[in-house]
């Protein structure tokens, strides 16, 4: 759970039977447009380069990574009969839409600096390939654990440990930022669909350790290849940053480690972990909403 403070209803008594209400948060279509400039340095979060190529080289997945999310959802849209479902799905779609396009600038950044963007493309399509050979069950159960990273990453950004997008530079903060909100808006559209259309959690459960293991594998080697580039994979300097990055009492990792392991709790839904508080300050923030 989080520490931001309670709106007026709480979570419980919000959620139905089901564990969902889809009046629980607005979904907006935004189209943000972002200008990654020749004086974004490579190294441009907190001066730590193995933080900053985690971070890039986990962009370069993305334009991929979230059309196979919109694909697998969207293959059950005739089969869901709620329409406030069903409008929440084309949303999810439109907001995973324009994060395919806004990190495809990034990427094209990151490969014009000299990158290695393109061997991480090849890996990733391999294993897209791969994933789009299974069942739309499968596809669909896969594409909710990814989701469930996703919501526990903006959770860190948006209210455990907002400072760390201050360290980045500012239009790669409200890159980060925008998708934080938007990942947070959505984190429960593929878990309803998949839970009215199939409701197998044992099943999901089994996926979600096997994404555990796909996606702490991936992001590993993707980011050890980027600073590879950089020389930086082999300075005692870097390294220590960068483990230290990882290990600290506030890292990612020990941070979102007990949201993490809600997953597998009986009844569990994304909205369980309320954030809806620090959305709203991210949101007047970075967007400019209010
Ligand atoms: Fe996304
Ligand atoms: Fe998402």
């Amino acid at each position: 759970m989080s520490d931001a403070p309670m709106s007026d209803t709480s979570v419980s008594s919000i959620l139905n039977p089901t564990g969902s209400d889809h009046s629980l948060i607005d979904l907006h279509k935004r189209k943000l447009e972002l200008v990654f400039s020749n004086d974004i340095p490579d190294v441009w979060y907190d001066n730590n380069p193995i933080a900053t190529m985690l971070w890039a080289s986990f962009s370069v997945t993305l334009p991929e990574g979230e059309r196979q999310f919109i694909r697998s959802v969207r293959h059950f849209e005739s089969r869901v009969n709620d329409p406030a479902l069903q409008e929440r799905i084309r949303e999810f779609a439109f907001q995973e839409g324009q994060h395919a396009k806004q990190h495809s600038l990034l990427n094209d950044f990151l490969r014009a600096r000299g990158f290695p963007v393109d061997a991480v493309l090849k890996d990733l399509n391999k294993l897209i390939e791969k994933e789009r050979a299974l069942s739309p069950k499968a596809q669909l159960a896969l594409t909710v654990t990814a989701e469930h990273f996703t919501a526990i990453i903006a959770d860190f950004f948006l209210t455990k440990h907002p400072e760390e997008l201050d360290k980045m530079h500012p239009e790669l903060a409200r890159l980060w930022a925008w998708h934080a909100i938007e990942e947070a808006e959505h984190k429960s559209v593929a878990f309803d669909v998949y839970m009215t259309i199939f409701g197998d959690r044992a099943y999901l459960n089994r996926l979600m350790v096997l994404q555990t293991w796909y996606i702490s594998w991936q992001m590993t080697r993707h980011m050890a290849l980027f600073a590879k580039t950089t020389g930086d994979l082999f300075k005692p300097k870097s390294l220590v940053q960068g483990l230290w990055y990882f290990a600290k009492p506030s890292s990612l990792i020990w941070s979102s480690l007990p949201d993490y392991l809600s997953f597998f709790r009986p009844g569990f839904h994304p909205w369980h972990i309320d954030n809806r508080a620090t959305l709203a300050l991210a949101r007047s923030r970075y967007l400019g909403e209010e």
